[in-house]
C-alpha cells in the first residue's frame, strides 16, 4: 500500500513513524514533511493547503490512502478534495473539522446535546461584548471562534485587561478573519486532560489520555505556545472519569455531529477539564494534538494503518484499540524566543545518538536540509520522547536524552510533567 502524509511537523513524523512499521505500507509519502519524516517517507515540497497540487500528487503516484493531519487544511477541505477523487483518506471532512475551526459552532454544539462544558456567549459586536463583562465575574474567558495556531485564547485577571483583549481580537483582528466572532466563557479550575479518540462517525474509541504545556515558560508562565511538552497517560484521569467521559461526551459528540449531518471521521481531540463538578470540555480539536501524538502513538500497539483505515471504511467497530502499560514523556527542543522570534538556520547536532535507541524518539517539528545537514527551521525544533515503565522514569529517561542534541538558541521547559509529582 502507498500512503501519503499531508503536514510537516512533530506530529507528522510521529504518525510517519508508525505508518512506517506497518507489514502493510510499502511505501510512504509527505507533503511537505521535514528532514526527520525523510528518513521514512519521500518528502514532496506541496503546501498542505494547496488541495489540487495534493491531489494530483496522490493520483500520480497511485496513492491508496492519504493521512490529513494538521487542522489548517481539515478546516478547508483537503480532505474532501481527496475522497471527492475517490481516495481513501484519513481526517474529517471540513462540515466536520468544524468542531475545531468554529469555537462557536463547538459551543452551540454542546449545548444543544448536554455536553458538559463552561457557560459561554458568543458576540460579533464589540460594544455587546464588552457590555457582557459589566454582568459577570473575573477572570475572563476570550476565544476567538476561528483557527489562531492555539494563540486565540486569552485568561484576562481585571475588565481592563479583557477590554484590551476584546479590543485586539476583534476590532485590530490580531487573528485576522478568527476574530470576527468571539465566545466568551466561564473560567474554570481543575486539572487539564486531552483524550484523542478515534472515530468512524459512529463508533468512538479513545486513545490513552495525555496532558500537555502550553505556556512557553516554567510553571506555566508566558504565552500560549502550540505545546512544550506532554506526559502520557494523565494520573488524574481515573476510571470514574473515563466512564464519565465516555457516557457523557465522546460518544454523545460523535453522535451529534451524526445528527447534525456533519458525520466525524477521523480523530477528535477532547480538551478537557477537570473540574469540581465534574469533567468538562475545554476544547475540541479534528486531528491529533502536537506534541500530544508524540506520547501516545509510540504507546499504540496497533498498526496504525489497520486503525485508521476502519475509520474511513466504518468498521471501527472490529477494532480492539491497545496501548502499552507504560508511558511516555515528550520534552520540546525549542529556538529560544518561541512563540514571538526567534532566529533559524543553526546547525543540530546528536540525532544520530538515537538511531536504534530503543523507547527513545526524537520527532522533528521544525527542521530542513541545508547543504546536506539538518538544521533549525521553526520555533519548536524538535520533541524528545522517552517511554518509561512508569511516568517518573519517563521523565528522567526523557530530559536525559534532551542532552543528546544540541543547536545554537536550544530552549525547553524544565517542569514538563511536574504534576506526576503531585498524584
Ligand atoms: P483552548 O484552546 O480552548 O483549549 O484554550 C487554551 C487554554 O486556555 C486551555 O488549555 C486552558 O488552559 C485555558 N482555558 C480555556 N478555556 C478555559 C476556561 N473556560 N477556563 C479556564 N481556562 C481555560
Ligand atoms: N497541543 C495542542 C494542540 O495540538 O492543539
Amino acid at each position: 500500500m502507498k500512503v501519503l502524509i499531508v503536514g510537516g511537523g512533530g506530529r507528522e513524523h510521529a504518525i510517519a513513524w508508525a505508518v512506517a512499521k506497518s507489514p502493510r505500507v510499502d511505501k510512504i509519502y509527505a507533503a511537505p514533511g521535514n528532514a526527520g519524516i525523510a528518513e521514512v517517507a519521500e518528502c514532496e515540497d506541496i503546501s498542505v493547503m494547496d488541495a489540487e497540487k495534493l491531489v494530483a500528487f496522490a493520483k500520480e503516484k497511485e496513492v491508496d490512502f492519504v493521512i490529513v493531519a494538521p487542522d489548517d487544511p481539515l478546516a478547508a477541505g483537503v480532505a474532501d478534495a481527496f475522497l471527492d477523487a475517490g481516495i481513501k483518506t484519513f481526517g474529517p471532512r471540513a462540515n466536520a473539522a468544524i468542531i475545531e475551526a468554529s469555537k462557536a459552532f463547538s459551543k452551540d454544539l454542546m449545548k444543544k446535546y448536554d455536553i458538559p462544558s463552561a457557560a459561554y456567549e458568543v458576540f460579533e459586536d464589540y460594544d455587546k461584548a464588552a457590555a457582557y463583562l459589566d454582568t459577570i465575574k473575573a477572570p475572563y474567558v476570550l476565544k476567538a471562534d476561528g483557527l489562531a495556531l492555539g494563540k486565540g485564547v486569552l485568561i484576562c485577571q481585571t475588565k481592563d485587561e479583557a477590554l484590551e483583549g476584546l479590543k485586539n481580537i476583534m476590532v485590530d483582528k490580531q487573528f485576522g478573519d478568527a476574530g470576527d466572532k468571539v465566545v466568551i466563557e466561564e473560567f474554570m479550575t481543575g486539572r487539564e486532560v486531552s483524550v484523542l479518540c478515534y472515530s468512524d462517525g459512529k463508533t468512538v474509541k479513545p486513545m490513552t489520555s495525555a496532558q500537555d504545556h502550553k505556556r512557553a515558560g516554567d510553571g506555566d508562565t508566558g504565552l500560549n505556545t502550540g505545546g512544550m511538552g506532554t506526559f502520557s497517560p494523565s494520573p488524574f484521569y481515573t476510571p470514574e472519569v473515563q466512564k464519565f467521559c465516555e457516557e457523557n461526551i465522546y460518544q454523545r459528540t460523535i453522535d451529534a455531529m451524526r445528527q447534525e449531518g456533519r458525520e466525524f471521521k477521523g480523530v477528535l481531540f477532547c480538551g478537557l477539564m477537570l473540574t469540581p463538578d465534574g469533567p468538562k470540555v475545554l476544547e475540541f480539536n479534528a486531528r491529533f494534538g502536537d506534541p500530544e501524538a508524540q506520547v501516545v502513538i509510540p504507546r499504540m500497539k496497533n498498526d496504525i494503518i489497520d486503525v485508521m483505515e476502519a475509520c474511513a471504511d466504518g468498521t471501527l467497530d472490529q477494532i480492539e484499540l491497545e496501548f502499552e502499560d507504560n508511558a511516555a514523556v515528550c520534552v520540546m527542543l525549542a529556538s529560544d524566543g518561541y512563540p514571538v522570534s526567534y532566529k533559524k538556520g543553526f546547525e543540530i547536532s546528536g540525532l544520530d545518538s538515537f538511531k536504534d535507541k530503543e523507547g527513545y524518539y526524537v520527532f522533528h517539528s521544525g527542521t530542513k536540509f541545508a547543504d546536506g545537514k539538518v538544521v533549525t527551521n521553526g520555533g519548536r525544533v524538535l520533541g524528545v520522547t522517552a517511554l518509561g515503565k512508569d511516568l517518573k522514569e519517563a521523565r528522567a529517561n526523557a530530559y536525559e536524552a534532551t542532552e543528546l542534541i544540541s543547536f545554537d538558541n536550544k530552549y525547553m521547559r524544565h517542569d514538563i510533567g511536574k504534576a506526576i509529582d503531585e498524584a
